[in-house]
C-alpha cells in the first residue's frame, strides 16, 4: 500500500517526514551491545510498510501544530511497539519468514526473539515517556489490548465465533492503529472532538486492514503469501466463520476435506472464491471503511480529509 495522496504538497510533506522517521528509527534500534543492535535491527531492515507511522503523520495534519517534534517521536514509538509484537508473534506462530527474510526466531532462536521483542518495547517506552504521562497511560492501555487480542486468539469461543474473531482483530490490530491516529491528532494539538474521531477512525481502519488479510488468504494470488495458508493451518478467518454461521453448505463440504493436502485445499479455495461468505466478508470490510470515513465528518473539508478517506478506501480494497 503506497502513499496515494491527491494533494502533491501534502504527499511531499508526508514522504519527507516519513523519511526522517525512518532515519530516527534506525538510530532507535542501536545498542551499545552489538549483538542486541543486530537482532533489533534485523526486522526493521527487512522492510515493512510503516503503516502506523504514516497514520500518525497523516492524523497530525489535522491539528494546528502539525510540525511538532512530538509527532515524530510518537510515530517512532508506535512502530517500535508493532515491531516488538512481530518478534513475539513469530515465536508464538512458529513462523520462519517475516518481511521476506528469516524471522528472528529462525535466524537466532526463540530466546533471542522474545528478549529482542522485550527490548524493542522498552525502547518504545523510553520514547513514550518523552511524550508525557497521558501518552504513557495510552501506551499501557494499548499494550494491554494487544496482548488481550493475542490471548483471545488462542481461546476457543464459548459464544458467537464471528463476534469473538472481531474482538481478537480489534485487539491485535485495531488498538495500535487507533493509538497511532490518536497520537497524531493529540500531539498536533487537534481539538478533543477531532482526537476522538481520529481514534475511532484508526480503530476501524485497523480492523478493516486485518480482516482484509483474511480475505486475501482466499482471494489473492499476489498477496506475497500462498493462497489458502490460513485454511491449511486451520486458522479461523472471517469468510470461513461466516460460512459456518450462515450454514453455506458448499463451503462447509469443501472445508470438511483434509486441507493439509494440496488437492482438497485448492478445491476449498476455489469454492470459497465463488462463495456468498467471501462476498459477505468483503462487504463487512467495506462497511468498516465506510464507518471510518463517516467519523471524519468533524475534520474540516480539504486535502487532509480527502487523504484520510483515500487511506480508508485503500485499506479496504488492498490486494496485497
Ligand atoms: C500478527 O498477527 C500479530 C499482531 C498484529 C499482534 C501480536 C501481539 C502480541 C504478540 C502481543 C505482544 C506485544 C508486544 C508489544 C510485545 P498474525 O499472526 O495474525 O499475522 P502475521 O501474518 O503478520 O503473522
Ligand atoms: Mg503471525
Ligand atoms: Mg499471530
Amino acid at each position: 500500500m503506497a502513499i496515494a495522496v491527491a494533494d502533491e504538497a501534502l504527499e511531499a510533506r508526508l514522504r519527507a517526514r516519513l523519511a526522517s522517521v525512518e532515519i530516527a528509527l534506525a538510530q532507535d534500534v542501536r545498542s551499545r551491545a552489538p549483538f542486541v543492535a543486530e537482532a533489533a535491527s534485523h526486522l526493521m531492515a527487512a522492510g515493512g510498510k510503516r503503516f502506523r507511522p504514516l497514520l500518525v503523520l497523516l492524523a497530525a495534519e489535522c491539528g494546528p501544530r502539525t510540525e511538532s517534534a512530538d509527532v515524530e517521536v510518537a510515530a517512532r514509538a508506535v512502530e517500535l511497539v508493532h515491531l516488538a509484537s512481530l518478534y513475539h508473534d513469530d515465536v508464538m506462530d512458529e513462523a520462519l519468514v517475516r518481511r521476506s527474510a528469516d524471522s528472528a526466531n529462525a535466524r537466532y532462536d526463540n530466546r533471542v526473539a522474545i528478549l529482542t521483542g522485550d527490548w524493542l518495547f522498552a525502547r518504545s517506552s523510553e520514547l513514550t515517556a518523552q511524550l508525557g504521562p497521558e501518552a504513557v497511560r495510552i501506551q499501557a492501555e494499548t499494550f494491554g489490548r494487544l496482548v488481550e487480542g493475542q490471548i483471545l486468539e488462542g481461546v476457543t469461543p464459548t459464544g458467537d465465533a464471528v463476534e469473538h474473531h472481531l474482538e481478537v482483530v480489534a485487539g491485535k490490530t485495531g488498538a495500535l492503529l487507533a493509538t497511532s491516529a490518536r497520537y497524531g491528532a493529540m500531539f498536533s494539538g487537534a481539538s478533543a472532538e477531532i482526537v476522538a474521531a481520529l481514534t475511532e477512525y484508526g480503530e476501524l481502519i485497523g480492523t478493516a486492514f486485518q480482516l482484509s488479510d483474511d480475505i486475501l488468504d482466499i482471494a489473492s494470488d499476489e498477496s506475497g503469501k500462498t493462497p489458502g495458508t490460513d485454511l491449511r493451518e486451520g486458522v479461523p478467518t472471517l469468510p470461513t466463520l461466516l460460512a459456518r454461521a450462515n450454514g453455506e453448505t458448499a463451503v462447509l463440504d469443501a472445508l470438511a476435506g483434509d486441507l493439509t493436502q494440496d488437492a482438497p485445499l485448492a478445491a476449498a479455495v476455489a469454492v470459497l472464491r465463488e462463495s456468498k461468505s467471501l462476498q459477505a466478508a468483503r462487504e463487512y470490510v467495506i462497511g468498516e471503511a465506510e464507518r471510518a470515513k463517516a467519523v471524519l465528518s468533524v475534520v474540516p473539508d480539504g486535502s487532509v480529509r480527502t487523504a484520510l478517506v483515500a487511506f480508508a478506501d485503500a485499506v479496504a480494497t488492498r490486494t496485497r
